[in-house]
This record gives structure tokens, sequence and C-alpha cells, in this order.
């Protein structure tokens, strides 16, 4: 399996993002701000992901804390730190919650016993987080047959979470029980987590993979070469409606209209269920330059205005599933995933 974040001797280590496919270059965090910026430059990106580095973020910052005099400001110093580098991904909220319940849990212990209890909070998310995509493989292989290609956007691979991916674990899991498979994968500007991350996690495996540029999905689409469509999710809100890379939205539109339908795979960590409907997603806008720029050369005039949303809310309305680890819900979504959410786990 890839190896995309891991805590090593009061270290977290990950790999560089930006770099792929060109370079497999790794970062060390040694502490908060480090993990911090790594989120905000993308260093690593994709929602779960972001919440497992998050979670590491918040035991190195308890790990430099050296006496318990202002041991709750100091921890929610720490946490405001990391809530404040991405805005949009459910999942960075979902895991500081947890290890802030960690926290209030344990506080009262000696100091070195809370510190272990926060590294292992934060490994047990880790850990979970394979697991939960592996689940959500498992329930998402039958919703493909031999001979499909399947179209994908930006990166929900296992360099998206702590390892086997979301969308692309469903397509893993499809190849790995022998359906012969081809994948689409759309380049996805600005920061082209297609063309540069799926494509190398796709072909390190072995798993046919055909890069198209964004806007060619609706000529392939007519041409009758999609099967379906499977992305990733950054934020679900309790209607279905789903947040993901910028982009989405139209390649669902694109699939009612060919009757082709089209899948969501997310981890329950992902749905907001505080939140009734997409438009109340906050949307992350990013640095012109991204968009401007590519590979680090201007495309454009030096100084033309920009807009650069990083992620677009697909309405419940054009998902025609969305798979998660508990099971796969049908619409209506506010029906489905609240009875989902009440499954235990098996
Ligand atoms: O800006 P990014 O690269 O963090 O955006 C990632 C996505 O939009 C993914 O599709 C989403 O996080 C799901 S990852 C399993």
């Amino acid at each position: 399996m890839l190896p995309t974040i891991k805590w090593d001797e009061n270290k977290v280590i990950m790999i560089d993002q930006r770099k792929l496919p060109g370079e497999e270059v790794y970062v060390e965090c040694q502490n908060t701000d480090q993990v911090a910026e790594a989120i905000e430059k993308m260093v690593i990106r994709g929602a779960p992901a972001i919440g497992v580095a998050a979670a590491f973020g918040v035991a190195l910052g308890v790990l430099s804390i050296d006496n318990d005099e202002k041991l709750d400001e100091e921890f929610a110093r720490i946490l405001h730190r990391l809530e404040i580098t991405r805005p949009t991904a459910r999942n960075l909220f979902w895991a500081l919650e947890r290890m802030k319940g960690a926290f209030e849990r344990n506080k009262g212990l000696e100091l070195s016993h809370l510190k272990e209890k926060l590294i292992q909070e934060a490994l047990d998310i880790e850990a979970e987080d394979v697991e939960t995509n592996r689940k959500i493989g498992f329930y998402g292989k039958e919703l493909i047959e031999d001979d499909q290609s399947i179209l994908t956007h930006c990166n929900a691979g296992a360099l998206a979470t702590a390892g086997y991916g979301t969308a692309l674990g469903v397509i893993r899991a499809a190849f790995q029980e022998g359906k012969k498979i081809c994948v689409f994968a759309d380049e996805t500007r600005p920061f082209l987590q297609g063309a540069r991350l799926t494509c190398w996690e796709l072909h390190k495996e072995n798993i046919p993979v055909v890069l198209i540029t964004d806007s060619m999905a609706g000529y392939f689409m007519q041409k009758g070469e999609i099967a379906l469509v499977i992305t990733g999710a950054d934020r679900i809100t309790r209607n279905g409606d789903a947040a993901n890379k910028i982009g989405t939205y139209s390649l669902a539109v694109l699939a009612k209209e060919h009757s082709i339908p089209f899948y969501v795979a997310a981890p329950f960590s992902t749905i907001d269920f505080n939140l009734n409907r997409g438009s109340e997603i906050p949307i992350e806008e990013r640095d012109p330059q991204e968009v401007r720029e590519v590979g680090g050369h201007c495309l454009s005039l030096a100084d033309v205005k920009v807009k650069n949303p990083a992620f677009d809310v697909t309405p419940a309305k054009y998902i025609s599933a969305i798979i998660t680890e508990k099971g796969t819900a049908r619409p209506p979504y506010g029906e489905s995933l609240e009875e989902l959410n009440n499954v235990k786990e098996l």
C-alpha cells in the first residue's frame, strides 16, 4: 500500500504530493505549525488524509507542552491552528473533535499519560481510516461490472486517505476481484490531482488508466465509453448534497444527461449532520497563482483577474448512490443516511 502519512518516533512523515509523480520526496513535521502548513500548502490533501494529518498535528502539539499550568489554553491554541487550515473538508473538523474528546476524557491524567493517550487516539484514527476504506470498497465493488470504464475526478485514492482510498478504493476492490476495468482520470485543473496523483497511483498497481482533460468528459460519455462515474467527497450534508473538487458538479450533470450512474464514495466522517443542504458548506477559495500557472510557468497575463474556488457542490438529485463503510445509501438521502448512521458497523 502507498505510504501517505505515518507517525514515526514523535514525528509525522508524509509524502510531498506537490512533487508527485516526478519526485517521491518525504516531508518531516515536528510540530503543529509544520503540520498545519503542510495541509495549507497541499503537501498532504484529500479529506480523510487531512483529518489524519490534523490528528497527528494535535498529538505533536500536546507533546511539546512541558507543564500543565495552562493546559486548556494551550490545547485550544493547537486546535485553532489546525482548524483554520482548510475550510471545506468535514473530516478535518471531525478528527479535531475526536482529539478534543480524547483530551477532555484524559486531561486529569499525568501529562506524560495524557500525551500517550492523544498519540494513541491519532493512531487509531489513522488505522480506522484504512479499515473504513476497505469496507467502502467492499460495498462499492458490487456497482461495477466486468469490462466497464469508470470516470473519476481529482484523487480520492490512497494518497487522499490513510490508505486504500474511497472512490479509488471501490475501483481497487473491483480490480482485485478480477473485474476487467479501465479508469478514465480527469486531469483536474488547476492542481492536477487526477493527472499527477490518480494516474500515478493506479499505474503503480497496474490498474488500466486513461488520462483526459476535464473538458473531454462529455465527449466520452456521448460516445458511450463511460459506464459510471465515481468520485469522493469533502463534505456531505444531511440531504445528500456533496461538496467535492471543483468540476465534480459539471460531471454529475453530464452523467444525468447521458443516463450514466454517478456515485459518491465517502466515509461517515465526511457527512456533516449539522448542515441541512449543500449551500451551507464553506467553499475554499485558493491562491490565484494556481490558475495562472502550470508547473510554475505562467500561462496567462501575470496579473489577470482569477477566481479559484477549490470545490463545488453536487445536489443530491444528481447522485445515484452514496457508498459508505456502513453500506450504500440511495435517495432520498435524508432518510437513508440517517438510517445507516444508526447502524452498528459489522
Ligand atoms: O483539494 P484537495 O486535493 O484536498 O481535494 C480533494 C478532493 O476533492 C477529493 O475528491 C476528496 O477530498 C475526497 S478524498 C477521499
